[in-house]
């Protein structure tokens, strides 16, 4: 057992406290950049820095977010003014996070199939992370759907990837946050994103008791059983609801502390509805919280808005709040189409 067990339940236990989610602000340098240049924001360390600011700085945002992941780059970044991001978070009462994987690289012998990297040398960075205040870290693992794909290779080596990392961060007194995401892009239907999310998390959860890791000190990031984009058979915000409490009951241990979503590539609206159906609808059924870890589906309409103004500051962090604050209530299972409406931004 951990030394920080106990630590660790606790700060697990809070990072999916009733109304509260996880706002995943972690973009690589590369994926952050793409981001902004799609807006024409200019792709620059300055930039980023003064996005990032604004994220943290939004006002009331602790009402709703237990914690940010932040990135490498960020987590040792100040405001304008000189304060670092760790104290603007600490001060709202918020617990940082930070993302340790060092991203999905194509793997050998299985074309089209990723696995993701960074367990070289990961314990030290874990121990810096944690000196820093950092206390809880994310890794994310893709499985892409296809004809003749995820192959069993690709789920067993990500898995235990999965696995590796999660017992790192809690013998080193960080919450592991778990990430299998089965990739939403494809033409596959809800069935076959059922049959693959069951293969992935059944596998997940395997690796973990093998590699000892404690259930009830980690939080469980997946992605929503639905559709893909390509698909030509929509599903209901029910069915999607159903199929993935359906599969999570099968697969999750009831002793994993949360299940905090991952948005991948859903509609601001729909990642709200979808949440909040599964709450609404089988709450009572589910033996762990289940809330949100969400980055495009909240910070989307803050980016778009902002575009690297700053005179546009103040109405991107509105919207930013506004989005955390509907997927608050979706957690609690009282999001409402009306909700957009009645807190719409000028
Ligand atoms: P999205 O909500 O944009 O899918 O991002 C969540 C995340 O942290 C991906 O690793």
């Amino acid at each position: 057992m951990s030394q920080y067990a106990q630590e660790l339940r606790a700060t697990a236990q809070a990072m999916v406290a009733k109304g509260k989610g996880i706002l995943a602000m972690d973009e690589s340098n590369g994926t952050c950049n793409r981001r902004f240049q799609k807006l024409g924001i200019p792709a620059t360390q300055e930039y980023r820095q003064a996005y990032r600011e604004l994220i943290l700085t939004t006002p009331g945002l602790s009402d709703y977010i237990s914690g940010p992941i932040l990135y490498d780059e960020t987590i040792r970044q100040t405001t304008r003014e000189g304060v670092p991001f760790l104290r603007v978070i600490a001060d709202a009462g918020m617990i940082p996070g930070i993302k340790v994987d060092t991203g999905a690289q194509d793997l050998a012998g299985h074309p089209h199939e990723k696995v993701t990297e960074g367990l070289d040398g990961l314990r030290d960075r874990l121990a810096e992370y944690y000196q820093m205040g950092a206390r809880f870290a994310k890794w994310r693992a893709v499985i892409t759907i296809n004809t003749d794909i995820p192959s069993q290779a690709c789920i067993e080596a990500n898995a235990h990837g999965l696995a590796r990392y999660a017992a790192l961060c809690q013998e080193g007194g960080l919450v592991p946050i778990v990430e299998p995401e089965v990739l939403i892009d494809g033409d596959h239907s809800l069935a076959q994103c059922w049959h693959v999310t069951d293969a992935t998390l059944h596998e997940v959860f395997h690796q973990l008791h093998m590699q000892n890791v404690a259930l009830d000190q980690m939080i469980l990031k997946p992605s929503m059983v639905i559709p893909g984009l390509g698909c030509n058979q929509p599903a209901s915000i029910e069915a999607v609801a159903e199929a993935t409490i359906s599969c999570l009951l099968k697969n999750v241990p009831a002793s994993v502390a949360g299940v905090a979503f991952l948005s991948g590539g859903q509609s601001t609206s729909q990642a709200a509805e979808h949440l909040n159906a599964m709450n609404l609808i089988f709450g009572e059924q589910c033996p762990w919280p289940v809330t949100f870890s969400y980055a495009r589906a909240i910070q989307q309409p803050a980016l778009d808005h902002w575009g690297g103004e700053p005179s546009r500051v103040e109405a991107a962090q509105q919207r930013l709040r506004q989005r955390a604050q509907c997927n608050s209530a979706a957690s609690r299972g009282e999001y409402s189409s009306e909700m957009e409406k009645t807190l719409a931004i000028a």
